[in-house]
């Protein structure tokens, strides 16, 4: 099953299927070395389902890093060259760029893809406008994902 099917699948739960479109892009694409999830709650991004080393950002303050950065300036980022950055969270240490999209949910950012690989460079517009279409698929699981995390009913909005 490709990601868009498992987005679109009913039978999978929201991690479940978040988890196998993170999976489906690491097994795809060899030097993308971290393939992730952060979920927005609050204030914070919290660490969703990733393939690739274990991280100690699980949990990163909107405005830190890459990652918080591309949520306190709402846009999607795409570093050639991380050592050049002062603002940069290392996952790992061979990790050289990285490319952050945002998922949104009628219109509201709600999380984020983060990738890094350990060329410079790797990503392109190719790649964001890829990660951006599987975003914009991923939106409502992701919503829900992060209300649950913030302890929050699930409730169906206007209800
Ligand atoms: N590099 C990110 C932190 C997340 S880890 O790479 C998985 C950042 O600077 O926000």
């Amino acid at each position: 099953m490709g990601p868009d099917e498992a987005l679109a699948d009913d039978r999978l739960s929201d991690d479940e299927a978040l988890r196998a479109v993170v999976e489906h892009l690491a097994a795809t694409n060899p030097v993308w070395g971290w393939v992730g999830v952060y979920l927005l709650v609050g204030d914070t991004l919290i660490l969703g389902p990733y393939v690739g080393p274990a991280t100690e950002h699980t949990r990163i303050p909107v405005g830190r890093g890459v990652c918080g950065t591309a949520v306190a300036e709402d846009r999607n980022v795409v570093v050639d060259d991380v050592s050049k950055l002062d603002n940069y969270l290392a996952c790992s240490v061979g990790t050289r760029s990285e490319i952050v999209v945002l998922i949104r949910d009628g219109g509201e950012v709600v999380g984020q893809f983060d990738v890094d690989s350990d060329d410079v460079g790797t990503f392109g517009p190719a790649d964001e406008a890829r990660l951006e279409e599987l975003a914009g698929l991923a939106g409502p699981r992701c919503r829900r994902l992060a209300a649950r995390l913030a302890g929050e009913p699930e409730g169906e909005a206007g209800a």
